[in-house]
């Protein structure tokens, strides 16, 4: 085990790190160096030929090796036996939880709780540490506008503020900074706790704007204009940076004609010259011999220059700088003074995770895995995550005193390992509780629970199952229909161009509704799907994302009333998939879409001219709402917004101005309630979103209960880059809203003076 003391000594001070940093180079061989470039995965490498490699220095990190036993004894050739006895990097992709699988990062960001997501990555760094894993690939935070691509699963959603804010706690939660305070040593800077026993090294990806990808097809070319670049896709980045993280990796897309992992505008412009980033860049899978397959660089030696020389530190998976590096510094090519910069970067990591001092995981010093604070820490999470989208007659909460039976019906209703979501390869489907089984538990046996999955998979088409589907909703007081997608339907790798439930699902809806009996559609899924066909036919919908191991007794505490759902969309819902890129933070346009002046296409008349329709920027066929908006969920109970007051009206650009607003729970149930701030600079250098979100917070109220909420805004909140892409607070005329959801309509004004004005 790390010994956190003697591990701060030679971290805290970054002298010492930066001096060892200099020795180290000193004392290293060509080889040596780009060994410590190299990543290779240690499920594909033979177990003696990856051993040869890390004695001969060939290797700086593996990834994908989680028997602890077989990582020690890697770290103990690494160190004892290599020349040198630098210790390994050991990476995994822990995304939501390792062996406690939380919801999918998607569903987190529905929480809007960055404490819960912080306890959530610390709980999984545990878990992973526990297994020698020093270093996660995540947080993803990849701005995700289309939910076509599967990976929106991984995101946080759409929206640059919500992103930025989450990234930073899970980064905090892997790195170990907690409640805002340092774990180990309060007053010695956030890389103290990274050399924390149980803390792992963040990696913040894709770098950059790999959810711009065309059509949601994964992989797929991103086109984003700098200006767009910097506002929208690159902040939770730089927030990233800020708050310490260890690495960053290189997105598998091309930008602007360059790939990421050839791309020395984003990988050395920004991240370090702009930035001053001095961790470390990873590629993506094989993402530098792709660049040849991009058409980027003419064979694989050309692919390890371009990526070098862009600011790419270690290779991930194909081994273009081992077989291609020492060959370009001879040949001048690429200057040792670059190589050891790169080489610097990794080394500083592994001082600062204090592998030097103890690179070894003894798991007994650990608390178990998916122990009952890490299940309740998931049940949290779930029970936050889960958004209630219809409630018609108030059909929710059920009371379970007024059933004798209940039929739950549907593919995901006790589907154990679909429930975990995408990337989840250390997840243990058997620790999973589903719907049915939680139900079963909470109900007891006073009410019959009568479950009929009606279909093999959600892809299903058949209707063999429908007739006992249909027998059971009859027999029973009410139906929960568990409808949505199964894991693999989301993911790297598994985008969408139809984004409506899956197989015969929409029919099953159909089909039960003509029992009468009350309906409600809890659904299960990576990604918004498109919901307008089945929206009318039932009385109520909980959307739950892919919500984990706990996510059977979240939902039940839900549908029976324990808590009041309090998940707020982190991502437009569309109605149709033709209004997909669909976000709330659009621009106003020169023709804004408006209430009155949509025109839809059945009302158009047979012999209209074309002038007289509505002349706005709206679909004939959709309008220009979506289903639901960002920031939308609702409750049990009701929350009322009322008496905005702003610490002032005019301000001056370096000052900052608060907000307040009163918040009352109308209803007769304590409740949580997510409380959104919107802003809207009125005019700008160049065009500003309708919104923006810049504020939230979590409150929970009693009946009767009332609470002024209060946020400040600082002049940075308010900044944006201009049109010569320089971040500036402009002055002039702002809206601001406070509300629970992007549509809020509390709203008070005030103004940046001129600087002249001052
Ligand atoms: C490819 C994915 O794009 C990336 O997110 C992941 O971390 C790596 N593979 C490693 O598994």
């Amino acid at each position: 085990m790390s010994n956190p003391v003697t591990a701060a000594v030679e971290t805290a001070d970054g002298g010492s790190v930066e001096r060892r940093i200099v020795e180290l180079l000193g004392e290293m061989t060509l080889a040596e160096k780009i060994g410590q470039m190299t990543q290779l995965d240690a499920a594909e490498e033979p177990g003696a030929r990856l051993r040869d490699g890390v004695r001969a220095g060939d290797v700086g990190a593996v990834l994908n090796e989680v028997d602890v036993q077989v990582v020690n004894e890697l770290q103990r050739v690494a160190v004892q036996e290599s020349r040198l006895g630098i210790p390994l990097l050991v990476g995994r992709d822990v995304l939501h939880g390792f062996r406690t699988v939380l919801p999918i990062p998607l569903g987190q960001a529905a929480t809007w709780n960055p404490d819960l997501v912080r306890r959530g990555a610390r709980m999984a760094a545990l878990e992973a540490a526990s297994a020698g894993v020093n270093w996660t690939f995540a947080p993803m935070i990849d701005i995700s506008r289309d939910p076509r691509w599967g990976r929106i699963a991984e995101s946080f959603g759409e929206d640059v503020h919500l992103t930025s804010v989450l990234g930073v706690a899970m980064i905090e939660g892997f790195q170990g900074k907690q409640q805002g305070r340092v774990a180990l040593e309060a007053d010695q800077g956030p890389w103290d706790d990274l050399a924390h026993a149980g803390s792992i090294a963040a990696c913040a990806k894709h770098f950059a704007g790999y959810g711009a990808c065309e059509s949601g097809r994964d992989y797929a070319t991103t086109n984003i204009p700098e200006n767009e670049l910097r506002n929208v896709y690159l902040p939770p980045f730089r927030a990233a940076i800020d708050a310490g993280v260890a690495s960053v990796m290189a997105s598998f897309s091309e930008l602007d004609g360059v790939p990421a992992s050839g791309n020395r505008f984003l990988m050395t412009g920004i991240l370090r010259d702009e930035w001053r980033f001095d961790g470390f860049v990873v590629s993506d899978w094989g993402s530098v011999a792709q660049l040849v397959v991009h058409g980027f660089a003419a064979d694989e030696k050309e692919a390890a220059c371009e990526a070098v020389a862009a600011g790419v530190n270690m290779e991930m998976a194909s081994t273009t700088y081992a077989r291609h590096l020492a060959e370009l510094v001879e040949e001048g090519r690429i200057d040792l003074q670059l190589l050891d910069r790169m080489v610097a970067g990794i080394l500083r990591t592994k001082l600062r995770l204090g592998l030097f001092v103890d690179p070894y995981t003894a798991p007994s010093s650990f608390p178990r895995v998916a122990n009952r604070d890490n299940l309740e820490t998931a049940r949290q999470a779930a029970l936050q995550s889960i958004v209630l989208l219809e409630n018609r007659n108030r059909v929710l909460p059920l009371d379970p005193s007024a059933l004798r039976s209940v039929a739950v019906i549907g593919p995901m209703a006790d589907a154990p390992y679909e429930q975990l979501g995408t990337w989840i390869f250390d997840g243990d489907p058997q620790l999973s509780q589903t719907p049915v089984r939680a139900m079963r538990e909470f109900l007891g046996e006073d009410v019959d629970v009568k479950y009929v999955a009606a279909m093999e998979t959600s892809r299903s088409c058949s209707r063999g199952f429908f007739a006992e589907a249909i027998r059971a909703a009859r027999e029973s007081d009410a139906v929960i229909a568990f409808l949505g997608e199964e894991s693999i339907l989301s993911g790297e790798a598994h985008c969408r161009a139809d984004i409506g439930l899956p197989g015969n699902q929409a029919e099953l809806v159909r089909t039960l509704r003509e029992t009468g009996k009350p309906l409600i559609a809890v659904i299960l899924a990576g990604r918004p799907l498109t919901l307008k066909n089945i929206v009318d036919e039932v009385d109520a919908i909980l959307y739950a994302w892919h919500p984990g191991t706990m996510g059977g007794p979240a939902i039940v505490d839900v549908l029976f009333g324990v808590e009041s759902p309090s998940g707020k969309l982190p991502v437009t819902f569309p109605s149709v998939v033709g209004q997909i890129p669909i976000h709330y933070a659009r621009k106003n346009t020169g023709k804004p879409p408006g209430d009155g002046t949509f025109v839809h296409i059945d009302d158009i008349a047979a012999n209209i001219r074309q002038s007289s329709l509505g002349m706005s920027s709206s679909h004939l066929d959709a309008g220009y709402k979506p289903l639901y908006p960002f920031g939308y969920g609702l409750s049990y109970t009701r929350f009322a917004y009322s008496g905005i007051v702003l610490s002032k009206t005019r301000l001056k650009s370096h000052e900052s101005l608060t907000v307040q607003a009163d918040v009352t729970n109308e209803g007769d149930l304590e409740a949580e309630e997510v409380v959104q701030l919107y802003v809207r600079d009125l005019v700008g250098n160049v065009t500003r979103p309708v919104r923006e979100l810049k504020g939230f917070t979590r409150l929970r109220l009693k009946p009767g209960e009332s609470r002024v909420v209060s946020f400040v805004l600082a002049p940075k909140d308010l900044a944006f880059h201009g049109r010569n892409m320089q971040l500036m607070t402009e002055p002039g005329d702002f809206h601001v809203w406070i509300g629970g959801s992007s549509e809020a309509q509390l709203r008070a004004e005030f103004t940046i003076d001129r600087y002249e004005e001052r």
